[in-house]
């Protein structure tokens, strides 16, 4: 549906939508630009598009905050949550896998994203966090609300009905860090071997998070690592299908199996968009954005930007190096990347060494996730 998911070039690598006032940002090097300069360029959009209840969306949100509340923020919750604790769950994340897939043994047909791709992110952040696994069809409902209530607002252009998904919205996340917190007073009295716990024992310079704040980083971990990484994953089955000479070289050297990620990553990026909101007049492209204006960083069509990529339209599992922008740049770049990458790399893996071969069912064709800036399948039914 986006014209560089069909190989073409956009006009201009900044363009302003005169019906919306949108600022469009298409290119790579712009991209950038726009994402390392956080004094011109805000990430407090909520706050200043959504009156409703941008307050309330941002409060805590690590996405939405500038220098410096941001760093402080970021330098706390990055504290309890390394590479080097990532690194220690892949075990765990195999044996997930495993046992998942498990489930489906004798079947030879099934929905990859409601059996696989879906249920692996939440039980290893759920098994991270410490919450017993009871309670994930809990939170994976208000998870979907959440997901549900930004789909139908993302596409609909009737007001009253947009204030209504804004406020569901805002209400299944409230559920999310009611519950959070309730847990993180628990591990407050008595610590326990889990995320929550070294939230509530992580200090940096002196500081210490509040119960609140924690329900709130915890929150963002539960969606903003949830619905991403069951994109990606399931993008990858989609476009190791449609090249089937790049699946088999893949298949014969294991090696590549993470730069087959990235890759799927820049052709095809989950998280299509990210958005922000100019401080003060500025230049971009050459082009003069007024102050208070919303900007959209298609980071999707950056990561095809032949002034950066050798033939970006064509899908190379071996591509190397490979600066895609889909986990973002700069002072937000995705927490989460090293947790997200190595799902994708223990996964992809034993979905090869489980079936010998995979392929889309003809008989059940995927739906676009209903979304315009998150580009993947609700569903992928596949034969093995
Ligand atoms: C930030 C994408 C997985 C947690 C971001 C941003 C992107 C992104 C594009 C930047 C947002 C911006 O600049 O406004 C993705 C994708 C993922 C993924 C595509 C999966 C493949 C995860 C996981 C977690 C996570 C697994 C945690 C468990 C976060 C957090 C931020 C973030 C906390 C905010 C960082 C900040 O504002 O400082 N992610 N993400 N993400 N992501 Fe991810």
């Amino acid at each position: 549906k986006h014209f560089w998911m069909r190989g073409e070039r956009p006009e201009h690598p900044v363009w302003r939508d005169e019906a919306t006032d949108i600022w469009h940002v298409y290119g790579y090097p712009e991209a950038l630009e726009v994402l390392n300069n956080t004094e011109v360029y805000s990430s407090q959009t909520a706050r200043r598009f959504a009156p409703e209840n941008g307050e309330q969306f941002a409060e805590g949100n690590l996405t939405q905050l500038d220098p410096p509340e941001h760093r402080e923020l970021r330098k706390l919750a990055a504290h309890a949550f390394t590479p080097r604790m990532v690194a220690a769950l892949e075990p765990r994340v195999a044996e997930i896998t495993h046992e998942l897939i498990d489930q489906l043994q004798g079947r030879d047909r099934f929905d990859l994203v409601a059996n696989l791709a879906y249920p692996l992110p939440i039980i290893v952040i759920s098994e991270m966090l410490g919450v017993p696994a009871s309670d994930y069809p809990l939170f994976k409902q208000w998870v979907d609300d959440m997901m549900a209530a930004n789909g139908r607002y993302d596409l609909s252009d009737d007001a009253e009905k947009q204030a209504q998904d804004a406020r569901d919205q805002i209400e299944a996340s409230e559920r999310i860090t009611e519950y959070l917190l309730e847990h993180a007073g628990e591990r407050r009295k008595r610590g326990r071997d889990d995320l929550l716990t070294r939230f509530v024992e992580a200090e940096v310079d002196g500081q210490r998070l509040t119960d609140y704040q924690i329900a709130k980083v915890c929150n963002l971990l539960l969606v903003a690592g949830h619905a991403t990484t069951a994109m990606l994953l399931t993008n990858s089955v989609l476009c190791l299908d449609a090249f089937p000479d790049q699946q088999a070289k893949v298949r014969a050297d294991r090696s590549l199996v993470l730069t087959a990620f990235e890759e799927v990553h820049r052709f095809m990026t989950p998280v299509s968009a990210v958005y922000r909101v100019t401080s003060t007049e500025t230049e971009l492209a050459g082009k003069r954005i007024p102050p208070e204006r919303m900007v959209i960083v298609w980071t999707a069509a950056a990561n095809r930007d032949d002034r950066q990529f050798t033939d970006p339209n064509t899908f190379d599992v071996t591509r190397d190096p490979n600066p895609h922008i889909g986990f973002g740049r700069g002072i937000h770049f995705c927490l989460g990347a090293p947790l997200a990458r190595l799902e994708g790399r223990v996964a992809l893996d034993i979905i090869f060494d489980r079936y010998a071969v995979l392929g889309l069912d003809p008989q059940t064709p995927p739906t676009f996730v209903p979304s315009q800036d998150l580009i993947s399948v609700q569903d992928l039914h596949i034969t093995v």
